[in-house]
């Protein structure tokens, strides 16, 4: 029995997932590795069928049949996916994900807060937008490009950052790079990420985009920017949602199941370092986050440094896009941090349409947030989005196949999209606003 058993606290299909994982702990399997499983019930359906049996003289095959209808349970979800292709959508390979990712780190990607209430909004208000679908338009050349700071991408759909991919699977955020150049997708790189901005770019194929994590000492600051510039990385997504802290309780429920240590978890190269690749070197060591003490003068200081372009993420409200564009900021990304950061409530989808009013075209709007469909991708562009950015679902491909897993999700969500794009005749991004879109 796993200690998350034996201690009562979480239903029974968690107990199983859970000495999956601990088996799995340290020891992430080769992607495809995983489809190997040979199911008895496969060996006696072929022993009936085989000429063999029936010539052996004295042979009950009465019996081999009831054997069968004993071992052959109706078959679970769960033996659905055996390697990335055969995901139907993002949730076939979270379920894959849940058993294959070690119980505290699937904690990590679960984990919204206090409730969860927020991050719940945000599916929620994505499924009560309905789509107001269009006949007979000539759908025949669908256009999905989208153009970004001077650089066009053939799709408006991003990966967003997410910390410490180490975790997930043992070639972290390099397998998301190579999945991201396999399929041109625009990747950030979280500042808590377990592998350094160098090695991601190289895998990436071209410098990424860095979501920066101010620390509370501003030579900290000056001394990463200057790493990712000579990087090459374009971008530095600062990100404000989490300056008062956040309250983990799915993460901290997690950890008490598994409180193993598993720094290496963390690093690449499976490394046992607690210091992330990012803040090797730093001045006054690995720092804390900039608190609550940040203002929007925070932007200027960033701008006297660096030429790099600039992009506020973690922004819900008009008054703060007003700000964000009075203080010179380059784009605006409308996030809650997948429901991580604060418990308002509020769907970043809601949060979008006055984002968009404010901000009328002046600079790019990106928004992440529960973005689990091809719809949901459309209904983000309709309410205002440059591009949609996703979270946790390239994190369950991660964990369930490596790159091929993220590979797989970037398929499955543009697919969506061009389907649901040919499906309510909007030809092209530009084709979808307020319009393709109501609320019941
Ligand atoms: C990091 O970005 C986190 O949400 O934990």
């Amino acid at each position: 029995m796993t200690r998350a058993a034996a201690a009562g606290t979480v239903n029974p299909d968690t107990q199983s997932r859970s000495a999956n994982r601990e088996r799995r702990m340290y020891d992430t399997p080769e992607p495809g590795s995983e489809s190997k499983a040979v199911h008895r019930r496969d060996l006696l359906r072929w022993l009936a069928a085989s000429p063999l049996l029936t010539a052996f003289a004295g042979c009950d095959l009465g019996l081999v049949e009831r054997a069968m209808a004993q071992e052959a349970p109706a078959r679970s979800l769960d033996d659905l996916v055996q390697s990335a292709e055969q995901a139907l959508d993002v949730f076939d390979l979270e379920r894959v994900a849940a058993q294959t990712v070690p119980t505290a780190h699937w904690g990590y990607i679960k984990t919204g807060v206090d409730g969860e209430g927020t991050q719940a909004n945000n599916r929620a208000s994505l499924e009560r937008i309905y789509i107001r679908a269009r006949r007979l338009v000539d759908v025949s050349n669908l256009d999905m490009r989208v153009s970004i700071f001077g650089r066009e991408w053939p799709t408006p759909l991003m990966i967003a950052p997410a910390g410490s991919q180490g975790a997930f699977h043992r070639d972290g955020e390099l397998a998301t790079a190579r999945a991201a150049a396999a399929r041109n997708h625009l990747q950030t790189l979280s500042s808590v990420s377990s592998t350094g901005v160098e090695a991601v770019n190289e895998a990436r194929g071209e410098p990424v985009w860095y979501q920066l994590y101010a620390p509370r000492h501003w030579n900290a600051t000056v001394a990463l920017v200057n790493r990712v510039r000579e990087a090459g990385c374009p971008v530095i997504v600062l990100t404000v949602d989490l300056l008062g802290g956040s309250n983990r309780l799915t993460l901290e429920r997690y950890r008490r199941i598994d409180d193993r240590n598993c720094e290496s978890c963390h690093r690449s190269g499976g490394r046992a370092d607690p210091v992330k690749p990012m803040y090797e070197g730093l001045p006054q060591g690995p720092p804390d986050s900039g608190g609550p003490t940040m203002t929007w003068d925070y932007v200027h200081r960033l701008r006297d440094i660096t030429d790099q372009r600039i992009v506020v993420k973690g922004l819900v409200t008009r008054e703060d896009a007003e700000l964000a564009l009075e203080h010179g900021v380059d784009g605006i990304w409308v996030s809650n941090h997948g429901g991580r950061a604060e418990g308002s409530g509020r769907a970043t989808i809601d949060a979008l349409p006055e984002i968009a009013e404010t901000v009328a075209g002046e600079v790019p709007i990106i928004v992440d947030g529960g973005f689990r469909r091809g719809t949901d991708i459309f209904k983000g562009l309709a309410r205002g989005a440059t591009a949609v950015a996703i979270g946790r679902p390239y994190l369950w491909g991660l964990g369930a196949f490596g790159q091929a897993g993220v590979e797989r999700v970037l398929e499955i969500l543009i697919e969506e999209l061009r389907i649901t794009m040919g499906a309510v005749g909007t030809p092209s991004l530009a084709d979808i606003g307020p319009h393709s879109i109501g609320v019941d």
